[in-house]
């Protein structure tokens, strides 16, 4: 039954957390991470980058922010993102009311199919988990080229939902490409503009995938996650989340509570960029902790290259000083290792380290 989600566990009534959910004491939020003395848990500014003066006079200043912020957190708050706010309140709209749906309307788009193309679900992976997440989810498949023909398996409820998920989704992956040329120019190494423009269209016809995260109000928040500590597997992520606290990086040893920045969106490096900067821009582990007051709602999409495409680092970071630190990468390797075992943390990039 805990496959139904917890929206649905929650709308029945509920005062205590189902055994299902309680993490070990190791595992809770309040937990100390590796190290029992350095954790405590505190709240974090990250980096602010603002994405209009990354175009403009000030290119070169913007980008030095933007290479440290990669260094130093491989997270930060993007401003000034030229999304408007009509599209981003309809996406936040729209996400809210899909969860609203009844249960056996959001039920149709259930799959244990990893591939499906939309995919309601709960949980981290469900297939796997031992404890589950406090979380219930649904992913859209929304790569560029066949964009028009996966709009038709999107839910067509609620009302709006395509209209405004489809426009969220092609002015975040515009957005996201000109991020994406942004860092790979702070990477160094592009001598001539047509090496810039081969590498962005790639990124033109790369994958992205949509996740709208759903954490109901839940009874005993310090015995669950909404997210175990995971790092993302694209390039960057952009992530709209809403003034509810939620979202924590694990920064200097510590899990840091991110502050909701209104207008903005949360940037962060996933494994793919790990591995093609080489390893100077590193992914970073985060988590989601839930709260007893308030149903929190996020919108992530994962930017890449394409599904077929093998994931390297860029042969310009890579010399005899700088030897190759990861091995090709593929999807089909993803997949296979997320199916195969229960996701934890950054294994599977581990599993793709060069060890010399
Ligand atoms: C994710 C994620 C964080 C959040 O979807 O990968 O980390 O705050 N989401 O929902
Ligand atoms: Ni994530």
């Amino acid at each position: 039954m805990y496959q139904k989600g917890v929206k649905h566990l929650c709308d029945k009534g509920l005062n205590k957390l189902p055994l299902k959910y309680i993490l070990p004491d190791s595992e809770r939020p309040a937990a100390p991470y590796q190290s029992a003395n350095l954790d405590v848990l505190g709240t974090i500014e990250l980096p602010v980058i603002d994405f209009a003066e990354l175009f403009g006079p000030n290119r070169h200043h913007v980008l030095l922010s933007l290479t440290k912020a990669c260094e130093q957190y491989g997270f930060f708050q993007l401003t000034n993102h030229g999304i408007s706010s009509d599209v981003i309140s309809s996406m936040r709209d729209v996400s809210s009311q899909f969860f609203e749906l009844p249960y056996e309307e959001r039920a149709k788009y259930m799959s244990s199919n990893m591939h499906a193309t939309v995919r309601y679900g709960t949980s981290f992976n469900q297939n796997k988990d031992n404890v589950f997440c406090w979380r219930d989810f649904l992913k859209l498949t929304c790569n560029p080229n066949d964009l028009q023909q996966l709009l038709s398996r999107w839910p067509s409820s609620p009302v709006g939902f395509k209209d405004s998920a489809s426009t969220y989704v092609e002015e975040t992956r515009a957005l996201f490409l000109g991020l994406v040329e942004a860092i790979v120019e702070s990477l160094g190494g592009v001598e001539k503009e047509e090496e810039m423009e081969e590498l962005l269209k790639e990124f033109e016809d790369g994958s992205q995938l949509m996740v709208v995260n759903c954490y109901p109000q839940c009874p005993e928040p310090e015995l669950t996650l909404g997210m175990p500590p995971h790092s993302d597997y694209g390039f960057l992520t952009l992530l709209l989340q809403d003034q509810v606290e939620g979202l924590q990086i694990h920064h200097q040893q510590q899990w840091v509570t991110v502050q909701p920045l209104p207008n903005s969106f949360v940037v962060n490096i996933g494994d793919h960029l790990e591995i093609f900067s080489n390893g100077r821009y590193k992914s970073v582990l985060h988590r989601v902790v839930v709260n007893a007051k308030k149903l929190r709602i996020s919108v992530a999409t994962l930017h890449s290259l394409s599904f077929d495409s093998t994931i390297k680092p860029w042969p310009k970071l890579v010399n005899e000083d700088n030897p190759r630190r990861y091995k090709d990468t593929d999807f089909g390797i993803f997949l296979e290792y997320i199916t195969s075992r229960e996701p934890k943390r950054k294994n599977f990039l581990e599993s793709r380290k060069i060890i010399y």
